[in-house]
């Protein structure tokens, strides 16, 4: 599908394409970096009190693979603020390396293959592929995931708007065979855990470059007032719309196309545990992860597995809860737990599948390619007709609702639909997303320039958010 204007590119020094290249991804850089420095700095004390010479000398490898990594991390980072060419992708036995390397190979033709002139969603995604060649061309590091400690980190500060979630969700389960029967308080209650699961996507850590864990915080509050104060920020909303496809199936399956792991990844499972538990209309719902560390915070196999555990684990977060507390968050982490065992929840791929897919990958690949989703049916088709099977495909964040729209320059009224291209209609789909890129569709012009005078930022700065459904 060859869309009628270009895409987002750093070219336009307005663009928040430019302020990422240019301040937010070395910052995320560096976090790699002194990420890796810490686990040498704990390697280099094991490595001296290990007396077996050959557990030392696995150690002194595994120091100096590390160390290695940080060069060619480092290196990177010169090479971008620099405008360096970006380099193919090695032949790692991961997928995609020929895909990102062909179109880096079209984009040389027209001289637009360097850090400041490629398309933002491509040069976005290459880079997270780049990174993990440079893990897993290593022995020990193959593995790792470089973002995992950040992302458990900020986890465990979400303590309170998780034990308010969980009591919000004991006392419905107290309620549920009054409401299941009874469709305006459904209706309620559905679009309250919209709005929950859509300001979860607030988030995000790559944003945390340039926003504060108290920002987040009070972004995550879930009391009605807060919920109703950001009523006035969702610039679209197709709640409705969304309600009324939804309603429209019996036992049906849902997907959810994840975002961020850690408290966005609850909102979605506190959302599918009320779409089981709470309606006549799903009794299954599907999780897509990504396979490998993406975009800093996204879902990987390990976090939705390891989600699941912690919250199951009484001290794994910061707050000190109430007894009452503890108990709500006990029995809503149980009955998550219920669901992955009795196969009511699933990923994409199986639960135990490593980082890099294994040999179970195959069905989440698509999700870390460049490709946008309106070339996903002549991509992948099997994963695209899997997915014509499911009442409502639920596509979380900012980064879907990118590659759903291509990350092109659409003016903001253009309809969603025709955004879409040809993946309109392939399925009920719903888009979740706050603000973070400059992409806008499907907005009424008016409001659009109203907005602009009130908050020249709103496309970016994560205050805002849309609702997109397309049938
Ligand atoms: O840095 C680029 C970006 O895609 C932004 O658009 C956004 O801030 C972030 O990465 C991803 O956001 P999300 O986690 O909501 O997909
Ligand atoms: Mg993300």
């Amino acid at each position: 599908f060859e869309p009628p204007y270009p895409p987002y590119d750093p070219t336009d020094k307005s663009g928040f394409s430019y302020e990422t290249v240019l301040k937010r991804w070395p910052i995320i850089l560096t976090s790699i970096v002194d990420q890796l420095h810490r686990e040498n700095h704990d390697l280099h004390q094991s490595t001296q009190q290990e007396t077996d010479s050959s557990r030392k000398a696995t150690l002194e490898k595994k120091l100096e693979e590390s160390k290695s990594i940080i060069e060619q991390v480092s290196k990177l980072k010169y090479q971008m603020a620099r405008d360096h060419v970006m380099e193919p992708i090695p032949e790692d036995g991961e997928p995609h390396a020929e895909l990102y390397n062909s179109e880096l190979d079209r984009l040389a033709k027209s001289a637009k293959n360097t850090w400041f002139t490629a398309p933002w969603l491509y040069a976005e995604c290459y880079l997270y592929r780049l990174l993990r060649s440079m893990f897993i061309q290593s022995t020990h590091w193959h593995d790792y995931d470089p973002f995992a400690a950040q992302k458990k980190d900020v986890f465990r500060k979400s303590g309170n708007s998780i034990y308010g979630i969980a009591k919000m969700m004991h006392d419905l389960q107290k309620e549920k065979a009054a409401i299941k029967n009874n469709t305006e308080n459904l209706k309620v209650f559905f679009l309250e855990m919209i709005q929950m699961c859509l300001w979860g996507n607030a988030t995000d850590l790559s944003l945390l470059t340039h926003m504060s864990v108290s920002d987040i915080e009070r972004l995550q509050a879930f009391e009605k007032d807060a919920q109703a104060a950001r009523q006035a920020f969702i610039m679209r909303d197709d709640q409705e719309a969304a309600w009324n496809q939804l309603q429209a199936s019996k036992d049906g399956r849902v997907d959810f196309v994840l975002d961020n792991s850690g408290f966005e990844l609850f909102t979605d499972l506190v959302f599918a545990d009320f779409l089981v538990t709470c309606t006549p209309y799903v009794s299954k719902v599907v999780f897509h992860p990504k396979l490998i560390p993406w975009f800093v915070s996204d879902v990987t196999p390990p976090d939705f597995t390891q989600t699941i555990s912690n919250l199951s684990d009484p001290a794994f977060l910061e707050s000190s809860p109430s007894p009452d507390q503890q108990d709500h968050l006990h029995e809503l982490a149980a009955r998550l737990k219920q669901h992955v065992d009795n196969g009511t929840f699933s990923m994409s791929v199986p639960l135990h599948t490593p980082l890099g897919g294994g040999s179970d990958g195959k069905g989440a690949a698509f999700w870390t390619t460049p490709v946008p989703y309106w070339d996903m049916e002549a991509y992948d088709r099997e994963l695209w007709e899997s997915l014509r099977q499911s009442s409502l495909v639920i596509f979380k964040g900012d980064l879907n609702y990118r590659k759903l729209t291509g990350d092109i320059q659409w003016p903001a009224w253009t309809p969603f639909a025709e955004a879409l291209g040809p993946l309109a209609g392939s399925f009920p789909l719903l888009s979740l997303r706050t603000n973070k890129a400059d992409v806008a569709v499907g907005l009424d012009k008016q409001k659009v320039a109203e907005t602009e005078e009130k908050d020249p930022k709103w496309r970016v700065n994560g205050k805002f958010a849309l609702i997109s459904f397309c049938t």
